[in-house]
């Protein structure tokens, strides 16, 4: 969680450091913060919410000329989001920014404040900038940088500047992202992710676990484990394009009006009238492959809960799916005739990363269907398919989700082939059916102009049930986790068939059901569960392309011949109807409160 960016060079320094963290508030915005080294003096700014306040705060400030300047977005994690917790954090004279957890800060800081330091945050942070005072006592910064991270514990991307040496960022990471870049004019650019880096650097390092360095003017030194590195440089992307609203309400609402292009990307290449292909993955590498485990988390989780219905219906293959942040303490038995995949957006999901990290550890095949070309999921995948979804800004995800469905449905169709589970036609019929999905997702302006119109009942009422069979299942999960976390209204998903083992108690008027009900798939099992609902007094609200007399409202959809079509179709409806709500209760619809974009912590 939290964004950072840094700065050495001529430019006003405020500017691109604002800038940058304007990209990245989606990683948090509960506070903000900057500091500049210019001409000896080291002038820092702080403040609690959105990025605006610091703005604020900075506008007399000026910082053009040769200096350096770090700046960063947080997600609190120890201690409330107050001025004094917000970043930079200081010492005497040296200032660090930090993303990740210290697990060892209770540890370094009794230590710390036995030798007399005083903190004035109750952050893990802190400590990395007391210790580095500490170390500077008996070594030359560089070094005393060095020790300092050799020190903690856990997950970090820190970015330092001290008195000590006017001229140098010192920087070090492990286990969330840090980028650094620079251009022709001997810039340097630091960053959590590229999207801030776009049109300023030409040239990035991702830097991988451990590696910890310094950057001055025109040069870069980069350690790893002690050892000297070579910069590995990659080339940067020039067009900022994908991160503008396009005149829609909210980045949310424009990913969903976007589903329908970017899933035509995603199958783009890959899917022909009776065989998928998918790029270099070779039909060999799913060679003594019996089962398939798939870990996510939120959204990520309900489409690999989704795909395990396809892997053993379409592909016939045993598939099993976990949440990653407790399969990671579970001590989970693996065998190597399984294939780990591990689904995320962005890529740096700590529970999945770290789950990722296990498998392979235990020697399994690995895959990730991840978004973000060169995050850390996807470099260290055996392979890779990206869903080619474009840069998701809203913090609540919905072109991640379906992208990641489609990519899925094409992977059980190619290992339903490899497997010789599938006859020619039957796969010809699904592909036929694949490639109607960016149709399918178009959204239709009356459906929306409803669900505007319904949203309006909507608003209240003690608990909203989204509820769905089988497949819609997941789907009915997947319902709940969009409206709860943008709207704050309370909702669960659940299989429809379970509401009688014990939520139906909570049937009354005020009781807000959401039933999917597909024709494709046990339609009339549904419609009972919803008229024991009903018959209780919950209020319906059914999705479905057949008439349904005792719902109170409806939403006809279009009853498409297949269930994976009538789950992208409701896929967006469900997104729609959370989006409407949220906008009708006046909330942040892209920053709903507590959440972040990207969860590098666990
Ligand atoms: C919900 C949402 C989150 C993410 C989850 C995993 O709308 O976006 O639940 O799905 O934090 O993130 P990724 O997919 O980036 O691993």
């Amino acid at each position: 969680m939290c964004g950072i960016v840094g700065y050495i060079g001529e430019k006003e320094k405020k500017h691109i450091i604002l800038q940058g963290l304007k990209e990245l508030e989606y990683r948090g915005y509960d506070s903000a913060g900057l500091a500049v080294l210019k001409d000896h003096k080291i002038v820092h700014f702080k403040a609690v919410g959105k990025l605006e306040n610091l703005k604020e705060k900075t506008k007399n400030f000026q910082s053009k000329g040769f200096g350096i300047a770090i700046g960063h977005t947080r997600w609190a994690t120890h201690g409330k989001p107050t001025e004094l917790n917000a970043h930079p954090h200081f010492g005497e004279f040296s200032y660090i920014i930090h993303n990740g957890i210290i697990e060892n800060f209770q540890e370094l800081k009794k230590e710390l404040t036995s030798k007399g330091y005083n903190f004035l945050s109750q952050t893990d942070s802190e400590v990395i900038v007391h210790l580095f005072e500490e170390n500077l006592k008996n070594n030359e910064p560089f070094e005393a940088f060095k020790k300092t991270i050799q020190a903690l514990k856990g997950a970090y991307a820190i970015l330092l500047i001290s008195k000590a040496d006017e001229e140098k960022i010192f920087f070090a990471k492990n286990l969330v992202p840090l980028i650094v870049g620079k251009n022709d004019d001997d810039e340097i650019f630091f960053s959590s992710s590229d999207a801030p880096l776009i049109g300023l650097a030409k040239e990035v390092i991702y830097l991988n676990d451990f590696d910890l360095g310094y950057a001055k003017k025109g040069e870069i030194k980069l350690l790893n484990n002690s050892k000297s590195k070579a910069l590995n440089y990659k080339k940067l992307s020039t067009s900022k394009l994908s991160a503008q609203k396009d005149g829609y309400r909210f980045f949310m609402e424009k990913e969903i009006y976007e589903q329908s292009a970017v899933t035509s990307e995603t199958l783009m290449g890959r899917v022909f009238k009776d065989n998928i292909e998918l790029e270099n993955i070779n039909d060999d590498f799913f060679d003594g492959i019996c089962e398939i485990k798939i870990c996510a988390c939120g959204t990520s989780y309900h489409a690999a809960l989704a795909s395990s219905y396809l892997f053993e219906r379409v592909s016939k293959i045993k598939c099993t799916v976990e949440i990653a942040s407790e399969f990671r303490y579970k001590d989970p038995l693996l065998q190597n005739d399984t294939l780990f995949i591990v689904i995320s957006q962005s890529g740096e999901t700590a529970d999945t990363l770290q789950a990722l990290k296990m498998a392979k550890n235990a020697g399994l095949k690995t895959l990730a269907v991840c978004n973000v070309d060169n995050s850390s999921i996807v470099r260290i995948s055996d392979e890779i398919l990206l869903t080619r979804a474009g840069m998701e800004k809203g913090v609540a995800s919905t072109k991640a989700f379906t992208t990641q469905l489609a990519v899925l449905w094409m992977l059980s169709l190619k290992l339903g082939k490899i497997k010789g589970s599938l006859t020619k036609q039957t796969i010809e019929k699904e592909i036929q059916a694949l490639l109607k999905v960016p149709t399918v997702l178009k959204v239709d302006d009356k459906i929306h102009e409803k669900i505007r119109r319904l949203s309006k009942r909507y608003l209240h009422g003690h608990g909203f049930f989204f509820i769905g069979r089988d497949l819609f299942f997941p789907l009915a999960l997947e319902g709940a986790l969009k409206l709860k976390e943008i709207s704050y209204l309370h909702a669960e998903g659940y299989p429809a068939g379970e509401m009688k083992h014990g939520p139906i108690a909570l049937a009354d008027s005020e009781l807000f059901t959401i039933a999917l009900m597909p024709k494709t798939l046990l339609y009339d099992k549904v419609k009972s569960n919803v008229e024991e609902l009903s018959a209780r007094d919950a209020t319906i609200l059914a999705l479905s392309p057949l008439e349904f007399d005792i719902a109170d409202d409806f939403i006809k959809t279009k009853g498409y011949e297949h269930p994976m079509l009538e789950f992208f179709e409701m896929s967006v409806i469900i997104q729609l109807l959370a989006l409407e709500i949220s906008i009708r209760l006046g909330n942040d619809v892209d920053m709903p409160r507590n959440l972040a974009k990207s969860v590098t912590v666990e």
